[in-house]
């Protein structure tokens, strides 16, 4: 039998949204290791019960002795529709809570906070020397199991990442709790995974594994203020404070100090901008100032359409420079 090409396309469509940065069959993390393990016991299960119960209706109903339907159809219910799935998905829910068990209970060596907001993040890590802040990007260290306190400050959003692990709801008025092992390094895909609103599917993020020592120091560097070369730009930052950019923003050592948009302090420090949307680049960023709208249907950020091509270079520069 030939396939209709609608189907193939739709097939290889479908298998072309699974790049490795968004799999959870890319195995980055050991959480997404463990539903790896979940999901073939599950497979297997789900078709043992489809195959057992068509081969069995159909041999059963081709050998019938006349008279014996009604006899036969019990049977199939019974056993079919009854037993065997039983047994089935009681291996499977006792496979399921053991997995969710082990994935509770790791001891973590980091607590990271993540605020999802619509649509954005807003990311603290827990430091010995006080929180730090970030956005729109997570760092993790290889091999230490971290801890995600996941929440809401608007409506019901969604971590998802799925290369390293299980996806979450973040509830209003409730903190959520998520470990994340990454085993291997390397940039990986986010995404809010629950309707929230206009811009939920341009909501996203990045989680970027690192190796423990280049992570710690990484983590020093975000918790200092702004670089002094960024500060330096006069220009650009009295354009950044004057234009409205500082009522929503903060660049720490500024006296930008907005708490309703993502923190800039090191804006060119990360891999893209926009929430996950566009690449870090100079002409992404001239392009999501001037068409904020345009790339984000909904988006809470204004667009700025009509700025001087002047004042724009500059403040283009002085948030590249905020590295
Ligand atoms: Cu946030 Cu969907």
């Amino acid at each position: 039998m030939r396939m209709p090409k609608h189907i193939w396309l739709a097939l290889v469509g479908g298998l072309a949204g699974c790049d490795g940065r968004h799999s959870w069959l890319a195995g980055a993390g050991a959480e997404a290791r463990l539903i790896e393990d979940l999901f073939w016991p599950f497979l297997i299960g789900a078709v043992a019960i489809w195959t057992a119960v068509m081969v069995f209706a159909v041999i059963a109903f081709r050998r019938r002795p006349k008279g014996s339907d009604e006899r036969i159809g019990r049977a199939i219910i019974l056993w079919g529709g009854g037993v065997l799935p039983a047994v089935v998905v009681a291996a499977l829910l006792i496979t399921g809570l053991l997995t969710l068990r082990a994935m509770a209970s790791r001891p973590s060596a980091l607590t990271v906070h993540v605020d999802a907001e619509q649509w954005w993040w807003r990311v603290i890590y827990e430091t010995p020397d006080g929180k730090v802040f970030s956005a729109n990007e997570i760092r993790l260290p290889l091999g230490k199991t971290t801890l995600l306190m996941l929440t809401s400050d608007d409506v019901i959003h969604s971590f998802w990442a799925p290369a390293l692990g299980g996806k979450l709801d973040m509830i209003p008025g409730r903190t959520n709790r998520m470990t994340l092992t990454p085993v291997r390094t390397g940039r990986w895909g986010g995404l809010c995974a629950e309707f929230c609103g206009a811009a939920h599917a341009q909501m996203r993020f990045e989680v970027v594994v690192m190796e423990p020592d280049a992570f710690r120091d990484w983590l020093v560097a975000e918790s200092e203020p702004a670089a002094p070369s960024a500060l330096r730009m006069e220009r650009g930052l009295s354009l950044f404070l004057d234009e409205g950019c500082a009522a929503c923003h903060t660049v720490r050592g500024t006296q930008a100090n907005g708490r309703v948009g993502p923190d800039l302090t090191h804006l060119a420090a990360r891999g893209r901008i926009g929430a996950g949307l566009l690449a870090l680049s100079d002409a992404n960023l001239r392009r999501w100032i001037t068409h904020t709208t345009d790339v984000k249907p909904g988006v809470r950020m204004p667009s700025y359409p009509a700025m001087p091509p002047d004042d724009l270079d500059q403040i283009t520069q002085f948030l590249m420079a905020l590295e």
